[in-house]
């Protein structure tokens, strides 16, 4: 298989900077056909990553969101009526496995049980994926990757994966980067100078200590990109850090006081 970098599709790669070995990590289960798991909080680069390795490694991408109603069917494909025809159209799964794609599937234990049934023979060695409605058995085309991500985070101790399921993956956690790395992100990513996104990035930190007394989940890097376009933007800075990083946090008033207090600390 085509395991090796793609550089003309690593020059029109996405930007990403690397945490840590996150990309040797996924070029070895790409270069052995394993599938792999990103685990992590919100807004914290996981989709980003996915769409960084995909272009570097010339694969082709297909993402799906998965949500409460996401059948198997959703991924497979479906018989469809076209004038009086009856067609069989591919889902993504699907095409994924006929192209050699890699198929990105976005918290993936919010999809519908029978989902997991369908990728436990394509995540172990067969590497295939039965469908029952055409009664064809396809093998999966060498460069094929499967690709899940969740966020443990939200204590939902219902939607977890199942052990079968997730001792399948290579598996990789996904933290808030560091501020020596979240700076240069969003720096780039917002088009802000250095000097103005520093402070934003402590802010984040500060907010992100509070997860788990008053906060569900910590400000992700998503929300600091977006308080730094707008201050880039010509936005004053106390309304863009409460319009990006304080209000998408909390609905409680009592809360959003005590985040305010921690904005004037850091900005004086
Ligand atoms: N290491 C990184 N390199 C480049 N950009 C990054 C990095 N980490 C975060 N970002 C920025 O953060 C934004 C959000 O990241 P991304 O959409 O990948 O989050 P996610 O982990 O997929 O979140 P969710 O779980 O909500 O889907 C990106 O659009 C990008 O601007
Ligand atoms: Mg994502």
């Amino acid at each position: 298989m085509d395991g090796s970098l793609n550089l003309k599709g690593a020059a029109n790669a996405p930007f990403y900077l690397p945490q840590a070995d996150e990309i040797s990590v996924f070029q070895a289960a790409y270069d052995n056909q394993l599938p792999v798991l990103l685990k992590g909080p919100t807004g914290c680069g996981k989709t980003r990553f996915v769409a960084h390795m995909a272009a570097k490694l010339g694969r082709p991408l297909y993402t799906v969101a998965c949500h409460d109603d996401l059948s198997a069917a959703d991924l497979i494909g479906r018989y469809l009526l076209k004038g009086g025809e009856t067609l069989w159209v591919d889902g993504p799964l699907t095409r994924a496995v006929r192209e050699g794609a890699i198929c990105y599937l976005d918290e993936v234990v919010e999809a519908r049980k029978d989902v997991t049934v369908v990728l436990h023979p394509l995540t172990d060695d067969r590497r295939i994926l039965p469908i029952d409605r055409t009664g064809e058995e396809l093998e999966a085309t060498p460069g094929f990757m499967l690709v899940a991500s969740y966020n443990p985070g939200y204590q939902n101790i219902l939607k977890t994966l199942k052990p079968s399921t997730r001792q399948r993956f290579v598996s990789m956690e996904f933290t808030f980067p560091k501020p020596e790395h979240e700076i240069p992100v969003v720096v780039r990513e917002s088009g802000l100078d250095e000097a103005r996104v520093k402070p934003l990035v402590r802010l984040a930190n500060k907010l992100r200590d509070l997860k788990g007394q008053d906060l569900e989940e910590g400000v992700s890097t998503r929300l600091v990109v977006y308080a730094a376009t707008l201050i880039r933007q010509g936005m004053p800075v106390e309304r863009a850090i409460l319009a990006a990083m304080i209000e998408p946090l909390t609905d409680d008033r009592d809360t959003k006081r005590g985040l305010l207090d921690l904005v004037t600390a850091v900005f004086g």
